[in-house]
């Protein structure tokens, strides 16, 4: 199976590496506009198959679409970060350019690809992913329910100071600081409500530092974090790639679920080689009802900033 990661920047090359490791793709495609960038960390991620023992062959490539060609996944992470001074709709207004002419270039070589969507703000680049190229909705999926979710469970792993794999839990909504909805109410150590364990202020803390996980490493490491997002889009494509029927939170477009219509928006889904195979309705609670309207009302807010790029 062929996967083709578009921008070979940090989340990109981070991809690129836990997708060959984990031996999840045969052939990985590595491709970024800046000249020999993607070349050189195709190149240098290579050199470590004989001593991490993978096969996976990968390619990098200075803007040439014609070696993507037949892609079964594609993986959008091009763009910019936000720059001093630029506004929320100047770097809407830059990604969603980005974005709309990668899928198109992607399609015209791939048009079977399932696209998976990383740049930011993400729930509103999936939507124009799925506005500008006319997609089926279960082939355009946004990644960042996967990665908060997993941000999530090592929060509540050291809250409870237990292993993170004993731990169970979802992040729905939006993927951002202030939309992300942390379903502590569901989450779970070994099967056990994770209420038994933590004191209601606690976990308040631990959904708290989750919604700002994005923000903290951005101060700490003064860039987006990488590790964590390329390990969640690696996870997100073993699903499709290998047929896996993960529960995964992915913004996928909605009608009518959970209330809500015309909008890309993190809600669990189930993730085989269809792509988007199911959407779960997990019977959220009143409270958690309003939280999700509230996000999807902010991440409209940001839709409206696309209307000249859709
Ligand atoms: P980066 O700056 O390290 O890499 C981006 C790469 O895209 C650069 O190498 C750049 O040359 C390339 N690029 C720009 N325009 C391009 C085009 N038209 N065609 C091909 N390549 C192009 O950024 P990083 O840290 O890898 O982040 C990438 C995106 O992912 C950002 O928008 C970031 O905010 C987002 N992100 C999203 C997450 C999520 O959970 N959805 C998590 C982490 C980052
Ligand atoms: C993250 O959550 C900024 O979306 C990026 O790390």
């Amino acid at each position: 199976m062929k996967v083709t990661v578009v921008g070979a920047g940090n989340v990109g090359a981070s991809c690129a590496e836990y997708i060959a490791i984990k031996r999840i793709a045969s052939e990985v495609v590595l491709l970024d506009i800046k000249e020999g960038f993607a070349e050189g960390k195709a190149l240098d991620l290579t050199q470590t198959a004989t001593t991490l023992g993978f096969n996976t062959r990968i390619t990098g490539v200075t803007n040439d679409y014609n070696q993507t060609a037949n892609s079964d996944v594609v993986v959008i992470t091009s763009g910019i970060p936000r720059k001093p001074g630029m506004t929320r709709e100047e770097l809407i207004g830059i990604n969603a350019g980005i974005v709309k002419s990668v899928a198109e270039s992607i399609l015209a070589h791939s048009p079977e690809a399932i696209i998976v969507v990383v740049s930011n703000p993400m729930d509103t680049m999936t939507y124009l992913a799925l506005k500008a190229t006319g997609l089926p909705k279960n082939r355009i999926i946004g990644m960042g329910g996967a990665l908060d979710s997993s941000r999530f469970k090592t929060y509540l792993s050291k809250a409870l100071d237990k292993p993170a794999n004993d731990i169970q839990g979802m992040v729905i909504g939006g993927h951002g600081d202030t939309t992300m909805i942390p379903l502590t109410r569901l989450a779970s150590y070994n099967g056990t409500p994770v209420s038994n364990h933590l004191s209601a202020e606690a976990l308040e803390e631990v959904a708290a530092a989750t919604m700002v996980g994005g923000a903290t490493l951005t101060k700490l490491l003064g860039t987006s974090a990488w590790y964590a997002p390329g390990a969640s889009v690696a996870y997100l494509v073993d699903s499709i790639i290998n047929d896996q029927k993960r529960m995964i939170p992915c913004s996928v477009f909605l009608e009518g679920e959970y209330g809500e219509s015309d909008i890309c928006i993190g809600v669990p889904c189930i993730i085989g080689k269809d792509g988007v195979e199911q959407i779960l309705d997990i019977q959220l609670d009143a409270n958690e009802q309003e939280k999700f309207k509230k996000s999807a009302v902010a991440v409209r807010a940001m839709n409206d900033a696309l209307s000249s790029n859709v």
